[in-house]
């Protein structure tokens, strides 16, 4: 959730910043602004996405210094507007910050400025921050930003130049991670390593409480107590085309199509054939530890929440383990039950969402065994949690998350298939369960070579201004994730429901302008299945069939049908989810919409 990069070496700033800003975007699009550093600041801003801040940076001629902040903002104090957007600057025009996260007494810091005299042009909350450097400078920038930073509560990554300090850039880090990275005659700060990925190999994570001191061939580690801290040096593991878009249009369809490989990357090497069951290691739990989980409760949000529904059918029925998942904003008020036998999933893909973050730390805190599904490596709750399962799924850049939920989705599998063996799951139902898993990156394969049928129907049904998701059993989390994935692209208003639950309600809205997508796949419940979609019928609604293989059971009632290969009711939802997928990103694309920045979405959710 907004993005920034900074950049201190010998070559123009410039070019390498909007460059950042474009491999950051993802994380918010509302507006951009850099400034760059010297004698004097130059700040440059534009609403809109990345581009705007290009064109208006053009209008400026060759720029050279080589000190510069950037940021790409997702609004969360004040509407999107130059007047806004990062970064912000003090009174005096000396200091210039970027900041994500939010600072909750800023509206008492403020009050006390503008007694002092202070003005301030924006809404924000970071504006407060640049003039309480300014109030705290005596001459020493460290020592200012220090003191600063002791009078806020909230969140922040910052990053901040001084007209004093031409070649210096100064962050910090409170509960928004920042990323530095270490360069040849330069370093670089960003809010992750997509940035940083094409100048570095070695990035260091900062820690909270950390403070940073960047200059073209230094970085001096501190904490804000001013103390000096070491940081272990991790190396990227992806490369920067894996971050491109390829020969793709979106890159949502291209995360799509990534998926055989995304998910053969989560299974590679945790799978073992001996003795028909997963080696997940990073989960650090001895089988006797396994052997004593007595409850799993899972916690996330989004698509991440709806891949956990689907991992409690998996470790009820295949590991008979109670299992609940908890939307993980809920989970701190609820005062959950949690005891030392009580494991706790995390799932997250970016591994930074605030509210699931704050879930892990409720659960730590109450001495559960937690263990989070983080998809991007060193992210704050993969280091927080100590332990869990990498997701392997690559980098995902499109805001509507794909392939994430399917490397989820086949992780609690082997999870549940680990878990099952090591209690009453038999060899031979081990097995059978281990080959489907190898099986998974084929059937999606299949899966994929509906895309142009699944095109025509999308291209059918775009008139639609609503739409209803219906399944059972493990089709149930899929209906509302292929809701989600619709609703977020294309604007149109989308439920996912259990199919029994529409008679209970819902079903007042059909009409025959409420088309119905009803998962009918050949597993457990289809039968009751083909009585919902029956009912739909009879309100006049336009029914799309989800089915498996050449099953034609539903074929008398709708012609509408999309066809996924025959699997059982664990790995149905990986082929149908992305037939959903599918559907959305057509339809989204027949409506004229902006698939890969959808409006008000930013990914990695930083703020509660
Ligand atoms: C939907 C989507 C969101 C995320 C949610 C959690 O396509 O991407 O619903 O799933 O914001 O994000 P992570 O998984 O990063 O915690």
């Amino acid at each position: 959730m907004c993005g920034i990069v900074g950049y201190t070496g010998h070559r123009p700033a410039e070019k390498i910043l909007l460059d950042g800003l474009k491999r950051l975007e993802y994380r918010g699009y509302d507006s951009a602004g850099l400034s760059l550093g010297g004698k004097e600041l130059l700040t440059i801003k534009a609403v809109g996405k990345v581009r705007n801040l290009e064109q208006e940076t053009q209008k400026y001629g060759e720029l050279k210094q080589t000190t510069g902040i950037a940021h790409t903002r997702w609004a969360t104090h004040g509407i999107p507007s130059v007047r806004n957007a990062h970064p912000h600057l003090d009174n005096s025009g000396k200091f210039a910050l970027v900041h994500n996260g939010i600072i909750e007494n800023y509206a008492e810091l403020k009050q006390k400025l503008t007694a002092k005299g202070y003005t301030f042009a924006s809404d924000t909350d970071t504006e407060v921050v640049a003039n309480l450097i300014a109030e705290f400078y005596k001459g020493d920038f460290v020592q200012a930003v220090a003191s600063a930073l002791h009078r806020i509560n909230g969140t922040y990554g910052f990053a901040v130049l001084c007209t004093d300090y031409p070649d210096t850039i100064l962050v910090a880090r409170h509960g928004s991670p920042i990323v530095i990275g270490l360069g040849d005659g330069c370093n670089l700060v960003a809010s992750d390593v997509a940035p940083l990925a094409a100048y570095t190999r070695k990035v260091i994570y900062l820690d909270d409480g950390d403070l940073a001191v960047l200059t073209p061939d230094n970085v001096e580690l501190r904490t804000i107590e001013n103390l000096p801290v070491e940081r272990e040096v991790s190396n990227i593991d992806w490369n920067v085309d894996s971050a491109g878009k390829g020969q793709y249009e979106h890159f949502m369809l291209k995360e799509i199509f990534e998926q055989p490989e995304s998910i053969s990357n989560t299974i590679r090497g945790r799978l073992d054939r001996k003795l028909k069951s997963a080696m997940l290691s990073g989960l650090g739990l001895t089988p006797h530890e396994l052997a004593k989980i007595s409850r799993i409760v899972i916690a996330g949000c989004g698509t991440s929440m709806h891949a956990g529904m689907v991992g409690e059918y998996f470790f009820e029925d295949i590991a008979g383990i109670p299992a609940e998942v908890e939307q993980a904003a809920e989970f701190r008020y609820r005062n959950p039950i949690i005891d030392p036998d009580t494991l706790v999933l995390p799932i997250s893909q970016s591994g930074e969402t605030a509210d699931t973050l704050a879930a892990v730390r409720e659960a730590m805190n109450k001495g559960a065994v937690v263990a989070a599904l983080c998809n991007v490596v060193g992210s704050t709750i993969a280091r927080e949690t100590g332990r869990g399962i990498y997701l392997h799924a690559g980098p995902e850049i499109s805001v509507a998350s794909t392939k994430a939920f399917t490397c989820q989705v086949t992780v609690l599998l082997m999870l549940a298939l680990m878990l099952g063996r090591n209690r009453r799951l038999s060899r031979d139902d081990g097995d059978a369960l281990l080959q489907e898993i190898e099986r998974i990156p084929d059937l999606i394969r299949e899966t994929l070579k509906q895309a142009p049928a699944i095109e025509k129907l999308a291209n059918k049904y775009a008139y639609a201004e609503d739409f209803f998701f219906i399944g059972r059993g493990t089709l149930y989390p899929t209906a509302l994730e292929g809701a989600l994935k619709l609703k977020e692209i294309s604007y149109v208003h989308a439920e996912g429901y259990h199919a029994a639950e529409l008679k209970h309600g819902p079903i007042a809205l059909l009409d025959d302008k409420v088309p119905v997508m009803a998962l009918a796949n050949a597993i457990p419940g289809q039968e009751k299945m083909i009585g919902n979609i029956q009912e739909c019928l009879a309100r006049h609604s336009p029914v799309i069939a989800v089915v498996t293989g050449d099953d034609n059971r539903v074929c008398e009632f709708t012609q509408d049908i999309i066809r996924v290969p025959a699997s059982s009711r664990y790995v149905a939802p990986l082929t149908t989810v992305v037939a959903l997928q599918l559907f959305a990103y057509y339809f989204a694309k027949a409506r004229g919409c902006e698939i890969d920045h959808p409006r008000n979405l930013a990914k990695s959710v930083t703020v509660e």
